[in-house]
Formats: structure tokens, C-alpha cells, sequence
């Protein structure tokens, strides 16, 4: 499974692409509010540290201005995915965007029958938002494993990327039912490499080291 991170932050991209475990980016207009810069100047940093796929949202509600932003987005570089909201207009802009090339991300996505249609229009990633369903009390992660099993049924190409995820046992319950990606917070995905067992081996590791002979 591809692991993202969900952020627009250049400091947690690079200290996870550093490590080598980051195979994308997804970004939010919330997420780029937060940093306080440019969004395009934003998505071309990510873009030049060489990650090779970086989520990238219109913001414009009708098909034209949707249209319109995906079309400068996908120019920064060769890397960016458009993100289109699950709307009418959104499914006709990603159907045009993807015809013309463009990979795009559909998102908000909360239901398989939103992601039936997110394939049919040719969205490359369709991403399903898990932890806002469990907030309300439904089971994101049944969501994904419909969404799976349809996709297999049909032999849709679209990928399923696992968004809003909260905590590393989501991370795990996409891998189990097999969804393509999953994008995270950066808190996520440092407890993804974490166990106190680690730490305490490497620590009695280190100390009995000590003991022999140098
Ligand atoms: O980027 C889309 C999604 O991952 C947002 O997650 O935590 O705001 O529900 P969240």
C-alpha cells in the first residue's frame, strides 16, 4: 500500500521523504490555510523534492472554474493530481480533466455509489474520508471495503485512497482489505514505525554492548 501524508507542511513532507517510507501528498484548502503561503508556490516546493504524486484542490464550485484551476494546477509540474469535489459539477470537470490527461483525486467522497461514479467519470484516485464517517457514527473503513470489493468487481482502474485517516489502526484496516493508498497526518505516520518493545530492545541492546570488549 502507498503511504501519504495529508499536510501542506514543506517541514513534515521532507523529514518523511527523507526517511524514504512517503510514496505522495494530499493537500486541503484547510491544510493550506495553515501555512501561510502561496498555495501554488506550495504545491511547487512539494513538487521539487521529487515526491511523485501531490494532491492539489480547486476551489471553484461550477465546472468551468473548476476547469480553469485544474488546468493551471496540473502546469506547475507533472506530479500534481487534481482534486475535484464530489458534485455534479466536480464529476463533469473530472470527466473533461481526465479526458485531457489530467490525473484527478475525487474527494469527499462518503459513500460507494459517490465512488461508482467518481470511476466512471475517470478520476484516477477516488478518496473516500473514513474518519469523518466514524465521527458521525457510521464505519468508514466498511465504506472502503465496499468500495474495494466493487472496484474488483468491475476491474475499475481508479485507485482507492484512504482519506481522513485518524490513527494507525485505519492505516491498518485499508492494508488489510487491500485499498491502495492511505494519506495521514504526520502524527500518523510517526506512530506507524513506533512500538515501546523497539525502544526497550535497542536500549538493552545498546547497554549490553557496552560490556564487550573494545
Ligand atoms: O485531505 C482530506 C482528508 O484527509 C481530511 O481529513 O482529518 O480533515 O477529516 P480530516
Amino acid at each position: 500500500m502507498e503511504l501519504f501524508l495529508d499536510t501542506a507542511s514543506l517541514t513534515e513532507i521532507r523529514t518523511m521523504w527523507d526517511i524514504g517510507i512517503l510514496d505522495g501528498v494530499t493537500t486541503n484548502p484547510t491544510l493550506v490555510s495553515k501555512e501561510g503561503r502561496k498555495f501554488e508556490d506550495i504545491i511547487r516546493d512539494i513538487c521539487a523534492l521529487g515526491v511523485p504524486s501531490v494532491s492539489a484542490e480547486v476551489v471553484a464550485t461550477d465546472v468551468n472554474g473548476m476547469l480553469a484551476e485544474g488546468r493551471r494546477l496540473r502546469q506547475i509540474h507533472s506530479s500534481v493530481y487534481v482534486k475535484c469535489p464530489m458534485t455534479p459539477a466536480g464529476l463533469t470537470a473530472t470527466k473533461i480533466l481526465a479526458k485531457e490527461g489530467t490525473r484527478v483525486n475525487m474527494t469527499l467522497v462518503f459513500s460507494a455509489n459517490q465512488a461508482l461514479l467518481a470511476a466512471k467519470v475517470g478520476a484516477a484516485y477516488v478518496s473516500p474520508f473514513i474518519g469523518r464517517l466514524d465521527d458521525q457514527g457510521q464505519d468508514g473503513i466498511e465504506l472502503v471495503r465496499d468500495i474495494v470489493t466493487i472496484y474488483r468487481n468491475y476491474r475499475v482502474p481508479t485507485k482507492v485512497l484512504v482519506a481522513s485517516v485518524r490513527h494507525p489502526v485505519h492505516v491498518l484496516e485499508a492494508a488489510k482489505i487491500g485499498a491502495d493508498i492511505a494519506t495521514m497526518p504526520y502524527a500518523v505516520m510517526e506512530k506507524l514505525s513506533a512500538h515501546p518493545l523497539t525502544d526497550i530492545g535497542l536500549a538493552r541492546f545498546l547497554k549490553d554492548w557496552e560490556k564487550v570488549p573494545k
